[in-house]
Order: structure tokens, then C-alpha cells, then sequence
């Protein structure tokens, strides 16, 4: 009766599955937040290296603007011998001696400074540098590479030896009217990419910044998993209870169920007791008639041996009469031990549904003898149309049982223990190792309704006048749990009913 849903969460083993399922989806959300944490973490470094560039850029382009800036020379600031130009080194009014400074070059030097203050490294560099020192390193050299093909900024990771993880951003650097000053020799035009400049931070303080976050995210996930975990759990305990419960229900149900049906098989036995007893007692008084008829005539005929003179037409008479009555009685004691013999046979397959070899005729005679005592009261036709010698092999006492139902079914519920009139048909025809039996009366019927619940154990149209409702699921049973076969009913309410059953068989002979 357990659902497969039940059996598999009755078992606790089972309840690991869930665990691990539940694990992997916290699990996987988990892993998307902090990818999410990361993923804001990178968004933030490289907009700041972008913001770092632009403002490198701009200072730049105030310079390019000036065609380059003086300043006065001193140590980090020396002439740069890669700017060829006329008025390079100048001295100013006061003696001072100056020295102009290019884009470039300033780049440079704000670079220094930047990587003493702030651990930021910007890098100019180009795939065809003027300055040896502006070489590109292998990151770089991939960077330019794609601004060539158009790409407008890029920024990744690198592990470095001394530095730790770092964040490095690169955009390029375009040639503008004010830049061709001074490169407009090296064949550069408006537009092109002259170089680039490389932004590169230490990631770790980034990642300590982002590590309260990722410890909240583990921690909020670890709380929920353990909450629903002890929530579903306990849940699926009561839950397993109940269907324990549940279950012990079903059982206990079904046991009295299958004592109902054989305290119903006990019944159909007994009804069959009274009827065979019924039966018995007609020959049986016959017989007890007539034989009490010839000990008359044999006083009689005492009488006549009596008398002094004995009339031989006489005596032939009384001796004629006695042989009439032993022939009555005879022929009823016959008839007697004929329904003795059915009624053994009856009682002892329906009592103990042992398997044997049997006339199927016979046995179809045998139940309608049986119910002789019913049926002969209505005014119902029983038609048989099975071979006399057509013989299986098997438990005729599941079959009688059977066929005592569905003709007490037609009895009761079709004919209305006799209000209506009608036939009743059995046809039984043996296939190759199947046996196929059409039971049909001309009943009343029934509903769609009554009909979709017609083998339903307890279902029964006439509760509180006897009927159990097990008879029809009783025949249901027989024919599919214990004969292996197959059981239809078609029926429309004033049309009668017809039972088509096949089950598998042993054929002994057809
Ligand atoms: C005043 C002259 C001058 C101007 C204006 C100038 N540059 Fe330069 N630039 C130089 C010199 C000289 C070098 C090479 C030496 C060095 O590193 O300073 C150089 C180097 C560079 C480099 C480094 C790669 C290399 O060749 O060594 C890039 C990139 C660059 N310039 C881009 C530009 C751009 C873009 C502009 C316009 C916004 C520009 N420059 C304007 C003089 C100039």
C-alpha cells in the first residue's frame, strides 16, 4: 500500500540524499555570492586604476599642449638625452638652468612618486619604444597587442614575487595633433596607438578590505543551511511517524479485511449447507415414503399368506406394488447420494482450494445444484454452454467460488431475488493454454458509477440488507491475484451484465 515516496523517505539513510542536495544548492549559492563579493572587489581596483590613468592622461595632454613643460634640473630631474630638441636646455633670468620636460618623461617621474606614496606603478611603454627603458613587459606586450585590434581598455592579475598578487590595468595611449610635436618624425599620424599605460596595484589590501564580507557570506549560509537543516529534519521526523502510524492503520485494516472475506467464504459455505440440505431432504422423504409404503404392502401380503385360501392375481398385485416402491426408493436414494457426492465435492475444493483434475461441465452443474434451492423459486433460465468433455487442471474450488458469487450477484442485484425474470448465460471455451468463461444475465444492470466501482472491496448498493460489498471484489480476487488472469465487466443499466474472464489454464483435455 506504501507509496514509493513514503517507502523512501520512511528510511532515514534516505534522508542523506536530501541532506546532500540541500548541501550542494547552499553550497553553489554560496560560491556565486563570493565570486559576486570578488567579482565587486575587481570592479572597484580597476575603477580606480582607470580614474589613476585619466588623470595621468590629462596632465599629459596639459603638457602635449605645451609642447612640453621647463623645469629646473636637479637630481631626479636630469636633461632626457631621447628629446631631440633645439631649445632643450635653457637657463632662465635668474641663472637657473632648465630643462625641458616631455609627456613621457613627466610620466616617468610622476611614476616615482606615485610608487613611493601610494605602492601604484604606472608604466608608459609602447610596442615600438624611443626610450629603451619603456620596453613592454610580457603582460603589456599582450595589452598593446589588442588595443592594435581595437580593444578600448583591459585589466588582470599577476602573481609577482615581491609585490604578492597583483591588479594591473592598461588603456592606450592615442596619438592626438598636440603629441605629433615631437613624433610626427617616427611616421605617427592622428588616431594611431603610439603606447600605453600600465596602472598596477598590490590586490591584497583589497582582499583584506573584502574579507569581512566573505565572512559574513559564510557565515550566513552556514546559519541557514544548520536552521532549515533542523527545521526539514524535524519535520520529516513527524512526518515519518505519521506514515508509521499510517502504515500500522493500513495493516490492521487489511487484516480485517481478509477475515472479512473468509469469514464471507465461510458464509457462501454455509448458505451451501442449507441449500444442499434443502436439497437432500425431497428424495430422501421419497424414499422414506416409499419404503414406509412397502412395509404396508408387506403386511398385506403376510395377511394374504395368513389366509386359508390365497389368490395368486392377488398376490402378484401386492408383490407388483412393493417393486414399484423399491424402485421409487431406489431411484431417490440414487438421486440422493448423487447430490451427496456433488455436495462432498463442493465442500471439500471450496474448504481447502487444493488443485486437481476436473470437468468443468461437472463443476458448472455442481454450483448450480448447489444454489438449486434459490434459483428454482425465480423465474430465471439458466443456459450452460460448456463441452461435457473439456477438462482442467487446477483449484475448482476457486472457481466454484466464483461462479457461486456471479450467479448470487445476478440472483440478488440482477433479478431482484426474483422480481424480474430473465436468463442467465455461462459459456466456457478453452484457448491453447487459456481458459475463457463469458457469464452473462439479463438483469437489471447498472450504472457508469456503480460499474467503476464495482470490484471495490465494501462497495455495495444494498448496505443494511445484507449485502458485505465483498462478494464482487471476492471473484476480483480469485480471478486476478489467485487464477493470474483477467476479469471485465460491461454493463448499462436495464441491459444486464456480462462478466468476460481469461486466465491462464491447464488444459487437460477439450
Ligand atoms: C615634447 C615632445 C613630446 C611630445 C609633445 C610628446 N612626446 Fe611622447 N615622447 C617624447 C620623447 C622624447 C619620448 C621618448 C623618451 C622618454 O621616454 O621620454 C617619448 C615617449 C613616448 C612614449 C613612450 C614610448 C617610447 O617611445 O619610449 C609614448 C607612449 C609617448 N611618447 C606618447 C606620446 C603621446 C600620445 C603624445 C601626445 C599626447 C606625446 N607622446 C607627446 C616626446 C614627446
Amino acid at each position: 500500500m506504501q507509496t514509493s515516496v513514503t517507502r523512501f523517505f520512511g528510511n532515514r539513510a534516505n534522508w542523506l540524499l536530501l541532506l546532500l542536495l540541500w548541501a550542494m544548492a547552499v553550497g553553489f549559492s554560496l560560491q556565486a555570492h563570493i565570486s559576486d563579493i570578488r567579482r565587486h572587489n575587481q570592479d572597484v581596483v580597476t575603477e580606480g586604476a582607470r580614474n589613476m590613468f585619466r588623470m595621468v592622461l590629462l596632465t599629459r595632454l596639459w603638457n602635449s599642449e605645451h609642447g612640453g613643460v621647463y623645469v629646473p634640473v636637479d637630481d631626479k630631474t636630469r636633461p632626457n638625452p631621447y628629446l631631440n630638441h633645439p631649445q632643450r636646455d635653457i637657463s632662465d633670468n635668474f641663472g637657473r638652468s632648465l630643462t625641458l620636460v616631455n609627456p613621457a618623461y613627466m610620466t616617468r617621474l610622476i611614476s616615482e612618486l606615485a610608487k613611493q606614496d601610494e605602492g601604484v606603478i604606472f608604466h608608459i611603454t609602447s610596442l615600438k619604444p624611443v626610450n629603451p627603458q619603456n620596453v613592454a613587459d610580457a603582460w603589456e606586450r599582450l595589452a598593446l597587442e589588442s588595443f592594435e585590434r581595437g580593444v578600448k581598455e583591459t585589466n588582470g592579475f599577476e602573481a609577482h614575487a615581491r609585490e604578492g598578487l597583483l591588479h594591473r590595468y592598461m588603456a592606450p595611449l592615442v596619438v592626438v595633433d598636440a603629441c605629433l610635436k615631437c613624433h610626427a618624425a617616427q611616421g605617427y599620424k592622428i588616431g594611431d596607438i603610439r603606447g600605453g599605460i600600465s596602472v598596477s596595484q598590490r590586490y591584497q589590501p583589497f582582499l583584506a578590505a573584502a574579507l569581512p564580507s566573505e565572512r559574513q557570506a559564510y557565515f550566513t549560509h552556514a546559519v541557514i543551511f544548520l536552521l532549515m537543516l533542523g527545521v526539514s529534519w524535524w519535520l520529516l521526523e513527524q512526518l515519518r511517524r505519521r506514515w508509521r502510524e499510517l502504515d500500522d492503520k493500513i495493516v490492521e485494516l487489511e487484516t480485517a479485511r481478509d477475515e472479512l472475506v473468509q469469514s464471507e467464504k465461510m458464509a457462501s459455505l454455509g448458505r451451501m449447507v442449507a441449500g444442499f440440505a434443502h436439497e437432500i431432504n425431497t428424495p430422501i422423504g421419497v424414499a422414506v415414503g416409499a419404503i414406509t409404503n412397502s412395509e404396508h404392502t408387506l403386511e398385506q401380503i403376510n395377511r394374504l399368506l395368513d389366509s386359508e385360501e390365497v389368490s395368486e392375481d392377488d398376490l402378484r398385485a401386492a408383490l407388483a406394488t412393493l417393486k414399484q416402491g423399491d424402485e421409487l426408493a431406489m431411484s431417490n436414494l440414487r438421486r440422493a447420494a448423487g447430490l451427496v457426492q456433488s455436495f462432498k465435492r463442493t465442500s471439500i475444493d471450496q474448504a481447502s482450494d487444493q488443485e486437481r483434475v476436473f470437468a468443468l461441465r461437472e463443476l458448472i452443474d455442481d454450483v448450480l445444484h448447489g444454489l438449486q434451492n434459490q434459483l428454482k423459486r425465480l423465474p430465471v433460465v439458466v443456459t450452460v454452454n460448456c463441452r461435457n468433455s473439456l477438462k482442467i487442471e487446477g483449484a475448482p474450488g476457486l472457481l466454484e467460488q466464483l461462479l457461486t458469487n456471479l450467479v448470487l450477484n445476478s440472483i440478488i442485484h440482477g433479478f431482484d431475488h426474483g422480481a424480474r425474470s430473465g436468463e442467465i448465460l455461462i459459456k466456457a471455451v478453452s484457448g491453447d493454454k487459456k481458459l475463457s468463461i463469458e457469464y452473462a444475465d439479463t438483469g437489471s444492470g447498472m450504472d457508469q458509477e456503480a460499474l467503476a466501482r464495482l470490484f471495490e472491496p465494501f462497495f455495495t448498493t444494498r448496505r443494511g440488507q445484507g449485502g458485505s460489498g465483498l462478494g464482487m471484489y471476492i471473484c476480483y480476487n480469485i480471478v486476478t491475484a489467485n487464477l493470474g488472469g483477467t476479469l471485465n465487466c460491461q454493463s448499462k443499466p436495464g441491459e444486464g451484465v456480462k462478466f468476460l474472464i481469461e486466465f491462464p489454464a491447464k488444459i487437460v483435455a477439450r
